[in-house]
């Protein structure tokens, strides 16, 4: 038996087109270069590639500033191109959906201009407000440090739009009917052609319930306003109804600061809102408080939050990456000697745990963080107003270069590692953001060269999750959590899969009571203890207790 629903038998392979593969030499990834990789994807047995966004943009946020969402940015190519994009992907059984940002737009998007050019229709489209007495129109912070107000038009008028990212985003005001129309059209714009669905962009922020001060706090004061809020609700299920209902396809909401009922509310089968959440729970088990502030990793922190969510939640999605998150084997290993085994484990455990894996270009190679030698080979705009924040708080110089270079989405963003050919067989030309100069060790032809590489170990896993019902159907048990060692069971109509994982460069003890057959591995051969960063599938001889 498989799950019903194609995304829940589905493994997703995000692309971040800017960094993937480049085919004119321009340095810069583009929709011809992901077409000449389908084949590559193939092999790896994905289903669904989730594109990050490739619309007309300015780029002040990499894509996710929108100009206009039925155009494609030239540097990636023209709509022709991704027509054959779509169409090569179909012929290979693969399906993609598109990044959705609808929270905002960019400034250079024409309804903007014409807001600004004065047309009222237009103005309506954005959080346009008046300041008070001089001040801003409230207290909130902002998601990239910055000021989320900034003046439109002519001062005297004092009047302020609302950016909750970039200035060039400018928040959408989904109390307008008009929006939430145009917002249909441009779905059923793409789903016309045929995509299978959206990952939709801090999408349960959209709607803005109050624009009262919000109780004062160490980032993003007034989220009690805009997080999770019913007018979100009411616009996924609308959208769910309106459109997502004609097609077979499915979302992905990415949902910033949602706790369990909130996720469980966003994607409850009967409200009929979203199909999965991305949640950022487990993604903050390395941090004090705010994300730029990284504390060293605790296992057992990242243990109970996974079996929270696990049990929490009927179906999650599984990612330890994406774009904005620094590389899950930097993160979550030591790295170096046991880069490879380490990066298995996390694809191990990833496709082991309940609902549908998602997996970051690189993750596959265990790709590491970037290696950046100074804040001027950063491009990310986050990470600049990091800086400029930290500044202004008096922070020094050494001290800000350290949060920035652990925690910015630059980690993630370097390049694609092909070859070990000059420019990484990603570009012929001189690449947008730093290549990372383990690419002559790290990258997709060595790694595919080698029996035991990542790739093949990824292989074998999503493989086996395919044919395996307690894999893909089974129910979630947390068995132990300990200093290092995560083990939980599976088990779908009598039978159970025990998989366990060792975060430790050093040796450890199996946990009480599992024994049984190796069925898949990071290592070969028996050992009456865990190896580091051991992860096995076990299935279990029914002990008498
Ligand atoms: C999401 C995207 C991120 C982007 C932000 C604003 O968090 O993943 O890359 O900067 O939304 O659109
Ligand atoms: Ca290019």
């Amino acid at each position: 038996m498989s799950q019903s629903k194609f995304w829940k038998n589905s493994t997703v392979y995000q692309i971040y087109p800017r960094s993937f593969c480049d085919s004119n030499g321009d340095g810069v990834g583009d929709i011809p270069g992901i077409i000449s990789k389908l084949d590559y994807l193939k092999s790896l047995g994905v289903d669904v590639i989730w594109l990050s966004p490739v619309y007309k943009s300015p780029n002040d946020d990499n894509g996710y500033d929108i100009s206009d969402y039925k155009d494609i940015h030239e540097e990636f190519g023209t709509m022709a191109d991704f027509d054959e994009l779509l169409a090569e992907a179909k012929a290979r059984g693969i399906k993609i959906i598109m990044d959705l940002v609808i929270n905002h737009t960019s400034d250079e998007h024409e309804w903007f201009e014409r807001a600004k050019a004065g047309e009222e229709k237009y103005k309506n489209y954005y959080i346009i407000k008046k300041g008070k007495n001089g001040k801003l129109p409230n207290n909130w912070g902002n998601f990239f440090a910055d000021c989320p107000w900034e003046p439109f038009g002519d001062p005297k008028n004092e009047e302020y739009y609302l950016h909750l990212f970039s200035k060039k985003q400018p928040d959408l005001n989904w109390y307008n009917p008009e929006v939430y129309r145009e917002i249909c059209d441009i779905m059923r714009f793409w789903l016309d052609k045929g995509v299978a669905g959206f990952r939709c962009d801090v999408i349960n922020v959209i709607f803005k319930e109050s624009f009262a001060d919000g109780k004062k706090q160490l980032a993003l004061t007034g989220k009690e306003h805009y997080v999770s809020t019913d007018g979100c609700h009411r616009i996924l299920a609308s959208l769910r109804r309106d459109v997502m209902d004609n097609y077979d396809a499915f979302t992905v909401g990415e949902t910033v600061l949602v706790n369990v009922p909130m996720a469980r509310d966003l994607t409850d089968v009967e409200r009929d809102e979203l199909d999965m959440v991305f949640a950022f729970e487990h993604m903050e088990c390395d941090q004090i408080g705010v994300k730029w502030f990284k504390t060293k990793f605790k296992p057992k922190r990242l243990m109970k939050c996974l079996t929270k969510w696990q049990t929490g939640l009927d179906w999650n999605t599984c990612y330890f990456e994406n774009h904005d998150q620094p590389r899950s084997v930097t993160r979550f290993t030591e790295g170096g000697e046991f880069r490879k085994v380490g990066s298995k484990m996390l694809i191990g455990l990833n496709f082991s745990l309940r609902g549908t894996p998602f997996f970051y270009q690189g993750q596959e190679i265990g790709m590491t963080n970037g290696a950046f030698n100074s804040l001027d080979e950063i491009m990310d705009i986050e990470s600049h107003n990091v800086d400029k924040m930290a500044k202004s708080l008096g922070i020094i110089q050494p001290f800000r270069w350290n949060l920035i270079n652990k925690t910015s989405r630059d980690n993630a963003r370097t390049p694609m590692q092909w070859s070990a050919a000059e420019g990484a067989g990603f570009t012929s030309g001189t690449p947008w953001l730093k290549i990372h100069p383990n690419f002559t060790e790290v990258n997709v032809e060595n790694d595919l060269a080698d029996k035991d590489g990542i790739i093949a170990f990824f292989k074998r896993m999503n493989e086996f999750k395919k044919s395996s019902d307690v894999l893909t159907c089974g129910s979630f048990k947390s068995l132990h959590e300990g200093r290092s060692v995560y083990a939980f069971e599976r088990e779908y109509e009598g039978e159970k899969l025990i998989a366990i994982c060792n975060f430790s460069t050093k040796r450890a003890a199996f946990p009480d009571g599992i024994i049984g057959e190796r069925i898949i591995s990071n290592y070969y051969g028996e050992d009456k203890k865990l190896r580091p960063y051991e992860f096995v599938l076990i299935k279990p001889e029914e002990t008498k207790k």
